[in-house]
Order: structure tokens, then C-alpha cells, then sequence
């Protein structure tokens, strides 16, 4: 065997283990001294060639610089290890110290704002809030109406015809269930058929209002879009008159706009109400001077209205007053207010279009 200095093959053995900067490095160092055919592992092989007292002594030196070395190599895997790791957090460091980005934050739509404080004022006046579809059957929109097919009126509403596809329309009139045509179906030019389908199922005394969307097939202008929303007004019982209507209407503007609002009600005709009669407010955009969203005549037409027809109440299955004003059955009144107009004149706003522009700019001001 050869004369092999263990205090020098300690050192450079050491040495090289410092040397290692990572696991791979340190693995072959491993190989080289412990390995199989390590060089630690040929020193303990060639000791059997040794004398027994002599093997005994210088096996025991190595086997003690063996379990040095394994140590040592532990130790030091360990401290690669943790470089890597540390070099990898200073690599991924997040400073959760660092201020947040703040979420831009929505609100309602103007029109949705309107929209409640509209339900607020009614249901403070003892109004319910009640909805209806927005594809409706020809004999909601017009006939219970009392708007019959090839009547000139229909041409009032400029009206947007589905093509039945798909759907499951019922029979209509509702009485010939079964054995009626087919109902046409169309997209709702207002929201008054739901007076219909509320007085079907429910008796006076009542007192509704009726928020939503409708459509119609007509140019645009600044106080005209082809889909907008409608509030409309229902209120029966054996004698309310057309004073209770200005009284509540008057109410509502004044509790609506902060303010008393000079309103005008100008004979009109709608053939599901007698009379008739439609209602603006002074214009407040222009102050009443006249200007592009009043069609400068300086008066905003905000709804039509009247005293619920006759016809109106047959078609629901109630039982109408015989003459308007002698008592004796069921008697009111019925209004269909624009609300884009009126959030128009909330906001001083001089083009509807602009509520459905979806231009942030002019949303976040609201
Ligand atoms: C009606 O639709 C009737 N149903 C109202 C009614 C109800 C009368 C109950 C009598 C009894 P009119 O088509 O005028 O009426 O519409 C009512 C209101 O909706 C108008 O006064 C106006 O404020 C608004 N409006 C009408 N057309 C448009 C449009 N294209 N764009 C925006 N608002 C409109």
C-alpha cells in the first residue's frame, strides 16, 4: 500500500468540498473521495493487504476521516440548499408593504338612479311596483287596448314584429284559449298592456306603477331613441277623477325635481283612455326659452294619460263605471311617462342618446 498522508488528503479534501458552489459540483467531490471507486473507498479496500495490528490502527484513522468527510458533505449540501433557496425568495420578493392598486369602483346607471327614485315617490304615495314582459302579444299591446287591428291608431306606435320563432305563443283572446289564433308576438311599443294583465288578476281599489323597457321602430332624435323606458301609472276605484290625477302628478314633479314644476295638460287622444290628455313640464334644460331637446318650444311632453276607457275595463274582465262621473262601478285613472325625458330634465341632459352611448366619459359624471 501506498504511504498516504490522511492529514493532507483531510485538507485538500476539505478544501474541495468548500469549493462546490452547487449540488453537482459537491456530487462528483462526493464520487471522488466516497464513491465506489472513490479514493477513501481504495484506501479501506487496500488495507486487507495490511498486517492485522497495523490494519487495525490506520483503519480506524480512516474510517474516522470517512464519517469527518460524510459530515462535512452533509453539512455542506445543507448550506447549498439554503443559498439556493434564499437566492430564489430575493428573486420572487414581494413588498406587501407597498400600497394597492384601488379597483375602479361602478355605479348605477342615470337612468337606473331615475328608475328608483321614481319607484321611492310612488310607493311613498301607496303605488306597487309591478312588472310585465318586454315580448308581448298583439292582443296585450293593442286590442285589449282597444286598439283594433287596421285601426289608424296603431300607427301611433311604430312597431317592432317578431317572427314567432321558437317561441310558444298563447291563443289569444285569452276567452277563446284553445281555439283563438295564435297571438302575434312583437316587442312592447309601452308599458301599458301590463294595466291589462294586472286587472285580470287583481280588483280594485288599486294603485300600480309599471317601470320598463320598451321599443320602437323610429328615426332618432334628441329626445328619441327606438329603446327607452316607460313608467306607466294605474290607480282605480269608485271615484277618482282626473283631479286626482294632477294632484298626484303635481306631487310626484315636485318631489321628483326639489322644486314646483309648471305643468300643462293638453287634450289628446290614446283610444284606451276618455279623455284623453298628454302632460309637459317647462322645459328645465333651457329654462322654458326653447331649445334642441324641447324642439325649441320651450315645453318637454313627459306623458300621455287619461281616464281609464270603458273598453280597457271590459277587456280585463272588471266592471266599468256606466258614465265616467255617476258611480256604480270601477272608475280611474292612467298615465305613460317617458323616464329617459325625465332624467333628461333631472340632469340637464339635451340628448337621450347619450344614455345609451356607453361613453364612460359622459357616465362618470353621474
Ligand atoms: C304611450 O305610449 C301611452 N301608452 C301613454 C299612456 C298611458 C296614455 C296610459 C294614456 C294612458 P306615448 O307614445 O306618447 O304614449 O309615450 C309616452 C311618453 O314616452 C311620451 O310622452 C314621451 O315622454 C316618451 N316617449 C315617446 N316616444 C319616445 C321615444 N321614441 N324616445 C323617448 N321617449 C319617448
Amino acid at each position: 500500500m501506498p504511504k498516504i498522508n490522511l492529514k493532507l488528503f483531510k485538507k485538500q479534501a476539505k478544501k474541495e468540498i468548500e469549493k462546490a458552489r452547487d449540488l453537482k459540483d459537491l456530487n462528483e467531490v462526493f464520487n471522488k473521495y466516497l464513491g465506489k471507486k472513490g479514493e477513501l473507498t481504495r484506501i479501506l479496500r487496500s488495507l486487507e493487504k495490511l498486517p492485522k495490528l497495523r490494519r487495525a490502527k490506520i483503519g480506524s484513522e480512516v474510517n474516522k476521516l470517512k464519517d469527518f468527510l460524510k459530515i462535512r458533505f452533509d453539512q455542506r449540501a445543507e448550506e447549498i440548499k439554503e443559498k439556493i433557496k434564499k437566492e430564489a425568495e430575493a428573486r420572487e420578493w414581494l413588498d406587501i408593504t407597498l400600497p394597492g392598486k384601488r379597483p375602479l369602483l361602478g355605479h348605477l346607471h342615470p337612468l337606473t338612479q331615475v328608475k328608483r327614485k321614481v319607484e321611492e315617490i310612488f310607493q311613498s304615495m301607496g303605488f306597487s311596483v309591478v312588472e310585465g314582459p318586454e315580448i308581448e302579444t298583439e292582443w296585450y299591446n293593442f286590442d285589449a287596448l282597444n286598439i283594433p287591428k287596421d285601426h289608424p291608431a296603431r300607427d301611433l306606435w311604430n312597431t317592432l314584429w317578431l317572427k314567432n320563432k321558437g317561441l310558444q305563443p298563447p291563443r289569444h283572446p285569452p276567452s277563446s284559449r284553445g281555439g283563438g289564433p295564435l297571438a302575434k308576438l312583437l316587442l312592447r311599443t309601452h308599458t301599458s298592456p301590463v294595466q291589462i294583465r294586472y286587472m285580470e288578476k287583481n280588483q280594485p281599489p288599486l294603485r300600480i306603477i309599471v317601470p320598463g323597457r320598451v321599443f320602437r321602430h323610429e328615426a332618432t332624435d334628441a329626445s328619441h331613441e327606438i329603446n327607452f323606458y316607460h313608467i306607466e301609472g294605474l290607480m282605480l276605484s269608485k271615484d277618482i277623477s282626473v283631479a286626482n290625477f294632477k294632484a298626484v302628478i303635481s306631487e310626484f314633479f315636485k318631489r321628483f325635481f326639489n322644486r314646483e314644476i309648471a305643468i300643462r295638460m293638453r287634450p289628446s287622444y290614446f283610444p284606451f283612455v276618455e279623455p284623453g290628455f298628454e302632460v309637459d313640464i317647462i322645459c328645465l334644460i333651457c329654462g322654458g326659452k326653447g331649445c334642441s331637446a324641447c324642439g325649441q318650444s320651450g315645453w318637454m311632453e313627459m306623458m300621455g294619460a287619461g281616464m281609464v276607457h270603458p273598453a280597457v275595463f271590459k277587456n280585463s274582465g272588471l266592471v266599468p263605471t256606466p258614465h265616467q262621473y255617476s258611480g256604480g262601478g270601477w272608475q280611474g285613472f292612467a298615465f305613460g311617462m317617458g323616464f329617459d325625458r325625465l332624467a333628461m330634465m333631472k340632469y340637464k341632459i339635451n340628448d337621450i342618446r347619450l344614455f345609451y352611448s356607453g361613453d364612460l366619459r359622459f357616465l362618470q359624471q353621474f
